[in-house]
C-alpha cells in the first residue's frame, strides 16, 4: 500500500479564514496561481461578477453578487496536494464556514493590516481554536497604509489568546513598503509593484550588509535593526509543538494583491503543516493511512439543480481511499450505499472524479439520507465520527405559514433546510409544528428560507423578528425549565432533538441567569 501512504502523505487540506474584504479571495487565488489551477488571475473573483453558478436555486447569489456556498479547490504544488476549503465569503454564511473548519487540517487567517482583528475573524478563531488546529496568519495589503506591526501582534495575541511568531517582518508600508526581513534567513524580500505576476525580486542581504542603506534607506534600516534586536529578545521562541497544537501562530506579512510574500508563506506553511491526521471516532483513533476508508459529511448542499432536486453531501475523507461506485456503509442511516457521480468542486464547477484520499474532500449525490456530521465507512466497520457541533445563530425569527393547509410542505421544508444546516429550528415547548423559531447565523438566510420554501415547497410564509441576540444550550441534566429564575425576556426552547436551550436579549440576561441559578451549565455551541 506504499501508494496509499505516499498519497496521503502529500496531501494538505485548510481552510481560509478572514472578515470580509481583508483578501481571502485574492489570496486564494494567487495560491491557486502557483498551482498552475488557474491561468489567470481574476478567475476565482471573477466568479462574484461575470461567472454565475448553474445552481439555479441561488438566485440570490445572482441577484447579490455573492458567493453563498463554499466548495473545495485542489491544486498541485512541489509534490504536495492541496486542498483548499473555500469558505462563503460573505459575513452572512458563516455557520458554513463554521462546518467547513471542522473538515480542516489547518487554518490561514488573513488579517488586514490597516484594520486588525476584526469580527468575523474572532468568530472563526474560536471554532480553530476549540479544534486546536494549527493557525498561520497572513497580514495583508502591507502595500498600503498599515498599523504599527508590534501592536498588530498584541492585539492578535490579546484579542485572539494566542501566541505569535513573526516569520518576517515588514519594512514601511503603503508607498512606502520596501519589503520584508526573512527571520530565518536573515534575508530581505524586496518590494517592487510588479502588477501582481508571480515572480518577485529577492535580494539576499543581511542586516550587516552595506548594501541594506541603499536599498531601504539609513532611517529604514535602522528601525529594521531595533526591531529585530526587539523581536529576538521579546518575542516567544518558535516552537513547532506549539505551532501544530494552535498554541503558536506564525505570522506572515505581504500584499496578496501585488502578490508579495505569498509563495514563501506558502512553502513555509507547507513545511510546517502535516499531513491528515488521526480523527477520534468514539474510543478509537482512525489512522489516515488506514485501508479502511472512512469519511464524515461536513455540509450538504440543496438542489443545485433545481430540475433533478438532488442535495450533494460534501465528504471529509478521513481514512484510506475512495474510488467511484465503491460501496460504503452509512453509519447513522444503517445502510449499505454506493456512492455514486462523487464529484470535485473546482470553484463552482463539478468534476467526476475516480479517486480521492484521505485528507481530500468530495461531494456525492444525495438522495435525501445524509445529515451533517454523519459517518460513512468501509462495510464491516461501525465506528462514528465525533459529530459536528451545533454553532450558535445570533438572529431569531418566529415563522409561521400562511396557508394553514400547506402545513405538511412546510414541515417538511422547514425540517429539509434545517437538515442540511442553513437554518436551525427551535420550538417552544407545548407548542405546534405550525409555528417554529428559526435561528439563524447571518440574516441572509432568512432570505434563503423564504426564497426555498417558496420555490421549492410552494409554501408562503410569515416571519416575525424577535429580539434575541444569543443562544444557549442548557447543559445541566434534568432541568426543569419552569423553575428556573430568568428575566422576563428570556425564551426557554427546545431543539428538535429535544434539548432545551435559552433564548436571551443580551449578555445581562445571560449573567443573570448564571447568577440566580446556580449550578447552571450553559453551553455555546449544541451537540449533533
Ligand atoms: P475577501 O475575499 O476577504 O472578501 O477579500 P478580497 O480578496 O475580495 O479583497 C477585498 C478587496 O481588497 C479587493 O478590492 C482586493 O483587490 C483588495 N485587496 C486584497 N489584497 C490586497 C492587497 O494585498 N493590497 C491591496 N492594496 N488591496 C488588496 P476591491 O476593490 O473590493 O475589489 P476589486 O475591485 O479589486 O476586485
Amino acid at each position: 500500500m506504499a501508494d496509499l501512504r505516499r498519497e496521503i502523505e502529500r496531501r494538505r487540506t485548510f481552510a481560509i479564514i478572514s472578515h470580509p474584504d481583508a483578501g481571502k479571495t485574492t489570496l486564494t487565488e494567487k495560491l491557486l496561481l502557483y498551482g498552475g489551477a488557474i491561468a489567470l488571475a481574476g478567475t476565482v473573483k471573477g466568479k462574484k461578477n461575470s461567472r454565475h453558478a448553474v445552481s439555479d436555486w441561488m438566485e440570490i447569489e445572482k441577484q447579490r453578487g455573492i458567493s453563498v456556498t463554499s466548495s473545495v479547490m485542489q491544486f498541485e504544488y512541489d509534490g504536495y496536494c492541496i486542498n483548499i476549503l473555500d469558505t462563503p465569503g460573505h459575513q452572512d454564511f458563516s455557520e458554513d464556514t463554521y462546518r467547513t473548519l471542522m473538515a480542516a487540517d489547518s487554518a490561514v487567517m488573513v488579517i488586514d493590516a490597516s484594520k486588525g482583528v476584526e469580527n468575523q475573524t474572532r468568530k472563526l478563531f474560536k471554532v480553530c481554536v476549540m479544534r486546536h488546529i494549527p493557525i498561520f496568519t497572513f497580514i495583508n495589503k502591507m502595500d498600503r497604509e498599515a498599523r504599527n506591526p508590534f501592536d498588530l501582534m498584541e492585539e492578535i495575541e490579546k484579542e485572539l489568546g494566542i501566541q505569535t511568531y513573526p516569520m518576517n517582518w515588514p519594512i514601511g508600508c503603503g508607498r512606502e513598503f520596501k519589503g520584508v526581513y526573512d527571520r530565518e534567513k536573515k534575508e530581505i524580500l524586496s518590494f517592487t509593484a510588479n502588477g501582481g505576476s508571480k515572480a518577485v525580486e529577492k535580494v539576499e542581504l543581511s542586516l550587516e550588509d552595506e548594501r541594506l542603506e541603499q536599498l531601504i534607506g539609513s532611517q529604514y534600516r535602522q528601525t529594521l535593526v531595533d526591531d529585530i534586536e526587539l523581536l529576538d529578545g521579546a518575542s516567544y521562541e518558535f516552537d513547532m509543538d506549539a505551532v501544530q497544537r494552535g498554541q503558536l501562530s506564525p505570522v506572515f506579512f505581504g500584499s496578496a494583491l501585488t502578490n508579495f510574500g505569498v509563495e514563501p508563506f506558502l512553502e513555509e506553511f507547507l513545511r510546517m503543516t502535516t499531513p491528515p491526521l488521526p480523527r477520534v471516532a468514539g474510543e478509537q483513533e482512525i489512522d489516515p493511512f488506514s485501508d479502511v476508508f472512512s469519511a464524515f459529511v461536513f455540509k450538504i448542499q440543496a438542489n443545485m439543480n433545481k430540475a433533478h432536486r438532488d442535495r450533494i453531501a460534501f465528504l471529509r475523507i478521513c481514512s484510506g481511499r475512495f474510488e467511484k461506485g465503491m460501496e460504503v456503509y452509512h453509519v447513522q442511516g444503517g445502510k449499505k450505499i454506493k456512492l455514486s457521480q462523487p464529484q470535485q468542486m473546482m470553484a463552482q464547477e463539478r468534476e467526476i472524479i475516480d479517486e480521492a484520499y484521505a485528507g481530500d474532500v468530495i461531494g456525492v449525490f444525495d438522495p435525501g439520507i445524509f445529515s451533517i456530521g454523519d459517518t460513512l465507512c468501509s462495510p464491516g466497520q461501525k465506528f462514528q465520527f465525533a459529530g459536528i457541533p451545533t454553532f450558535a445563530p445570533e438572529h431569531f425569527c418566529r415563522v409561521t405559514q400562511v396557508d394553514t393547509l400547506k402545513r405538511k410542505q412546510f414541515i417538511k421544508g422547514t425540517t429539509q433546510i434545517a437538515q442540511e444546516g442553513a437554518i436551525q429550528i427551535f420550538q417552544e415547548p407545548g407548542k405546534g409544528m405550525e409555528e417554529v423559531i428559526v435561528g439563524v447565523v447571518g440574516t441572509l438566510q432568512f432570505e434563503v428560507l423564504e426564497y426555498r420554501l417558496k420555490n421549492e415547497y410552494n409554501v408562503e410564509i410569515r416571519m416575525e423578528g424577535l429580539p434575541y441576540q444569543y443562544i444557549r444550550w442548557i447543559e445541566t441534566p434534568e432541568v426543569d425549565p419552569k423553575k428556573l429564575n430568568l428575566t422576563s425576556d428570556t425564551k426557554v426552547v427546545q431543539d428538535f432533538k429535544g434539548n432545551l436551550l435559552l433564548l436571551f436579549a443580551n449578555t445581562w440576561n445571560i449573567n443573570w441567569a448564571l447568577e440566580k441559578n446556580k449550578g447552571l451549565q450553559l453551553g455555546e455551541f449544541g451537540r449533533s
